[in-house]
């Protein structure tokens, strides 16, 4: 709890309605936690500064500050971490020795949190401090103070984090029926979203889950105790359909589906509002790949989302039976995909399974003109080489299971090649998971695959929500390995 001075320090600030004592008597458990107060410095990774790292005026902390560009959106950003969900106290300290204030959006996890303005401090060794209060989740959270006026932002020296007492959780959302489990619907556009689910009950135990649209997994199941409140944020892609962009297994419905399942789901609350500018990692893929609506089926995609925190949103193109080439041509597949990418966004490729019968020629064709197309709209291509089948001859896999596919290309060689003649970023999936499937074994690694017994189905290829699980760890680690921008968004 916060002691009384920085109470009234905070109430000075014009804060009190963020202050309000309701979300104290509803998450004993949030509100019990101890303040902290951590600094991160403008100028050290990861944040980052839309400018230069200066030193000429003093005053600053660390080793200096950020001098952004004077223009509208370049930006001061920061990576900050917090074990605690709800309202946190942000400071920034600054200098503006220029006469005109210098407005700025402030955005949490690429969602727009509230505008503030930096006020003249008369020079530009004159620092001082603006104070503003934010809905962080636990975990990694970025804040961007991005300006919105031409002479950009003041000189921005740290950012200083005081992690506070939950909000009130808003209630009962009418978009849910009450219904075990709970379903909700909210009827907005494709595109992507910033959820926050107050999971929980003030009365009540719980144990709950989270998924959104078609099987995907964005919580595992948590319990909370009566009167334990957890607030989750995340960023969420809704698509038209919903699971597969050809729609395969079912189109699902219009707008954003989101499921709390669990043994005792309880929801206290869900908000939904557009995201600004997240990083959106494209999947384009086959069915091991892609958001599957039929169980037992999964794809890693689909469990890729419980990695990644807000501000970060996983959009997945992948789509059962495509190879390199139908992928490359279905107008639902990648030419849908191509417009919506944006400076920066990552592009994860992986293609094999369906290649069977492709020339080297042609697969180095199809993935080129991928990356060149990723690249001709400032994305980032990333070559992720495929998950290996099932087929053991003794104790190693076969060439079938290593996709050396029948006309004896080696598909994962012809992805590693590339990667390195078009400086493609490589995540080599075919050889983490040949490691994962050999070390566990003929026997043991059934369990990653669908098996007759227990799933109704098999055939050494597609994986069972375990295996899914696992590949999406393997890609997790490839994304660290390679340092791709994805990385400061891993939960
Ligand atoms: C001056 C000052 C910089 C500052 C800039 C600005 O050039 O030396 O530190 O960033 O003005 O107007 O933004
Ligand atoms: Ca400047």
């Amino acid at each position: 709890m916060r002691s009384p001075r920085q109470r009234a320090a905070l109430l000075s600030a014009g804060l009190a309605a963020t202050l309000v004592g309701g979300g104290l008597m509803t998450s004993p458990t949030l509100a019990s936690a101890a303040v902290a107060e951590t600094r991160y410095e403008a100028e050290a990774a990861p944040a980052t500064c839309d400018g230069t790292i200066d030193s000429n005026h003093n005053g600053y902390s660390g080793t200096g500050f950020c001098n952004g560009d004077n223009e509208v959106g370049a930006a001061s950003q920061f990576t900050v971490s917090t074990s605690e969900a709800g309202t946190s106290t942000i400071t920034v300290h600054y200098a503006n020795g220029a006469t005109a204030d210098r407005p700025a959006d402030v955005l949490v996890n690429g969602a727009k949190a509230l505008s503030v303005s930096f006020e003249p401090t008369g020079a530009w060794n004159s620092w001082t401090t603006k104070t503003a209060a934010v809905q962080l989740s636990p975990g990694t959270n970025t804040i961007r103070l991005s300006p919105t006026s031409a002479n950009g932002l003041p000189n921005v020296d740290s950012l200083d984090i005081e992690a506070g007492s939950s909000p009130q959780p808003p209630g009962w959302p009418s978009q849910c029926a009450r219904s075990t489990p709970i379903v909700c619907r909210f009827d907005i556009a494709p595109g992507n979203y910033t959820v926050t689910a107050w999971i929980g009950d003030r009365d009540t135990a719980g144990n709950t889950s989270m998924s959104v649209e078609a099987r995907r997994r964005v919580l595992p199941a948590v319990s909370t105790a009566a009167g334990t409140i957890t607030q989750h944020t995340y960023t969420i892609n809704v698509r038209n359909p919903e699971g597969q962009p050809t729609g395969q297994g079912g189109t699902g419905n219009p707008g954003l589906n989101i499921t709390f399942a669990g043994s005792a789901p309880k929801l206290s609350g869900l908000t939904v509002q557009a995201a600004t500018n997240p990083l959106v990692v494209y999947l384009a893929g086959d069915s091991t790949t892609c958001d599957q609506p039929v169980a037992p089926w999964t794809g890693w995609g689909q469990l890729l989302t419980t990695r990644v925190s807000a501000g970060a949103v996983v959009a997945n193109y992948g789509d059962s039976g495509e190879s390199s080439g139908s992928f490359l041509r279905n107008s639902a597949l990648f030419p849908t995909m191509k417009p919506l990418i944006k400076r920066n966004d990552l592009v994860l490729i992986q293609f094999g399974h369906n290649d069977k019968t492709t020339s080297a020629a042609d697969f180095r064709g199809n993935l080129t003109s991928m990356i060149n197309q990723v690249r001709e709209r400032g994305g980032e291509p990333v070559l992720v080489t495929p998950p290996v089948r099932r087929q053991f001859n003794g104790t190693r896999l076969t060439p079938t299971a290593l996709h050396i596919n029948g006309v004896g290309v080696d598909l994962p060689a012809e992805m590693r090649r590339l990667g390195s003649t078009l400086n493609v970023p490589v995540i080599d999936l075919t050889a983490k998971s040949k490691a994962l499937v050999e070390s566990m074994g003929p026997n043991e690694s059934a369990r990653l695959f669908l098996r007759q017994a227990e799933d109704g189905h098999r055939d050494d290829t597609h994986f069972s929500e375990y295996g899914a699980g696992r590949m999406a760890d393997l890609v997790v680690e490839g994304v660290r390995e390679r340092n791709l921008s994805l990385v400061s968004y891993l939960r």
